[in-house]
């Protein structure tokens, strides 16, 4: 025997509160929507994880972030599912699904029945282990995806004051940690592979800005390597990172952050997959038309790219996702199929940057990068098809994101490396 809901969101993260604020503003009725988490806290906002929960002072805390206060919607605490009659199912795995069957089971055995199901099960942070460095369980290498590695991360950090912390990868997890490491008073070493940071997105004219400026804060960048091993104490606490080519770097702690994948595995072999997640059309429904699939977890059509499938592994995708597909689910009436400008963003230390698009093409840099109003513009085919900009103010990013949709055509080169935001003011 089990329980038996008209509608469940499978994952508990960005996606699942977006979906929920949908689902109540569609209408549901108590008792027929039900989510369930393998994390022990309601929906929150992930992106705070690496931002304000890691601040010294003054840090943000739940229920503070719940979703969905980073769109400046209603912020939707425990008590707000419970008044909505939507229930949560926390703390609970799902360890297997049959789509046939429209079944969920838990890993304590309980089988959890739908009609609709909306996968939302987002992505796990790659482990070292995977990259053929051998696993260790010391306590002070952290990995930052979830609550409960957040809140580890903090302790970690409340220990090592005025010490040094090594951090590997130098994408998004890298960059923010590292910022709010040094914020922590943390000496940080970075050590990455690629020839820059930020190589899945930055130029390295937009990369070398950043690493100056993180080199201003005292950071220190070991690029074109990876580490091989680590040393530990008698306690099992990780004293050295060791790089390929034998340097030893002496920390108190660690920070990974070498990517991710999707959690696609409970419907590999029952659902299409593409591009590494689980395929849906422009109303996020899935080779299966009672599931859907939302967030990190989906690869979708995206029209601006010629409906080229695209999986994103950002918040404004997952928040846009899930309340499209739950408007698909409710009333497909009122929707056509998902139009999205893809959408990326980062702040750290005082620095922010916007980016809308897509990063092929020939790049054009614009901008003062040296005081920090800089940015880039991707033209393909002599049109524009992606936009960067650190710096910026509303309007400038409401600019350049036109600018995208637009598809701007380009006639004079010169003429956008020079007029910069001002040339997207156009459009
Ligand atoms: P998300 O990962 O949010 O949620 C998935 C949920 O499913 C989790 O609660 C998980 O426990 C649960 N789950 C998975 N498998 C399960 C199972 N078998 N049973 C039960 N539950 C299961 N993006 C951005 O644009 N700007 C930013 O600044 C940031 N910052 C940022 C910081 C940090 C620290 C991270 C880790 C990520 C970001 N991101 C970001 C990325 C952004 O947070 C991400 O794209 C969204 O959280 C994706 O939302 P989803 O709901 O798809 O997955
Ligand atoms: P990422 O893909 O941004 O970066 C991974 C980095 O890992 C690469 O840049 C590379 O430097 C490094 N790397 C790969 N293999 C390595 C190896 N063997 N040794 C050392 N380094 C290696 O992934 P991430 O930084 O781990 O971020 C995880 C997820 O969180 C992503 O989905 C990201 O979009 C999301 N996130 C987004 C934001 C944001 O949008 N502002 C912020 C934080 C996290």
């Amino acid at each position: 025997m089990g329980r038996a809901f008209v509608y469940v969101i499978l994952g508990g993260g960005v996606a699942a509160g977006y979906a929920a604020l949908e689902f109540a503003r569609r209408g549901v009725s108590a008792g027929e929507l039900c989510i369930i988490s393998e994390e022990s806290v309601a929906p929150y906002e992930r992106p705070a994880l690496s931002k304000g929960f890691l601040l010294p002072e003054a840090p943000a805390r739940l229920p503070a972030f719940h979703t969905c206060v980073g769109s400046n919607e209603e912020r939707l605490t425990p008590k707000w599912y419970t008044e909505q009659g939507i229930e949560l199912v926390l703390g609970t795995r799902v360890k297997s699904a049959d789509v046939k069957r429209k079944t969920l089971t838990t890993a304590a055995g309980e089988t959890i029945s739908y009609k609709i199901l909306i996968i939302a099960t987002g992505a796990r942070a790659l482990k070292l282990g995977e990259f053929g460095v051998r696993e260790s369980d010391a306590e002070n290498i952290c990995y930052l995806r979830n609550f409960a590695d957040a809140t580890k991360l903090v302790s970690i950090i409340q220990t090592c004051n005025g010490g040094n912390a090594v951090v590997i990868g130098g994408g998004y997890i890298g960059m923010e940690c590292a910022a709010a490491l040094v914020t922590n008073r943390i000496k940080v070493t970075m050590v990455f592979p690629e020839a820059h940071c930020m190589a899945r997105l930055f130029t390295p004219k937009i990369a070398d800005f950043y690493e100056t400026y993180y080199e201003s804060k005292g950071v220190h960048f070991i690029k074109g390597t990876v580490l091989s091993s680590f040393e530990n104490d008698s306690d099992g606490k990780v004293t050295e990172v060791v790089l390929r080519d034998g340097t030893r770097i002496p920390t108190n702690m660690v920070v990974v952050g070498i990517g991710i994948r999707p959690n696609t595995g409970l419907f590999e072999g029952q659902l299409a997959i593409e591009k590494g997640g689980i395929k849906v059309n422009g109303r996020m429904q899935t080779s299966n038309s009672s599931v859907f699939a939302v967030g990190d977890v989906a690869s979708f059509p995206v029209k601006l790219f010629g409906s080229d499938i695209r999986r994103l592994e950002h918040v404004d995708s997952a928040r846009k996702t899930a309340s499209h597909a739950v408007s698909a689910i409710i009333a497909p009436e009122t929707i056509s199929d998902f139009d999205y400008l893809p959408f990326f963003y980062s702040r750290v230390f005082t620095l922010s940057w916007q980016f809308y698009g897509d990063s092929v093409g020939e790049v054009i840099h614009y901008g003062d990068f040296v005081a920090g109003r800089c940015g880039a513009y991707w033209i393909d085919k002599g049109r524009i098809v992606g936009a960067f900009l650190e710096g910026g103010d509303r309007d400038d990013y409401a600019a350049i994101a036109e600018a995208v949709k637009l598809k701007m055509v380009v006639k004079e080169k010169g003429e956008v490396e020079e007029l910069g935001v001002e040339f997207a003011s156009r459009a």
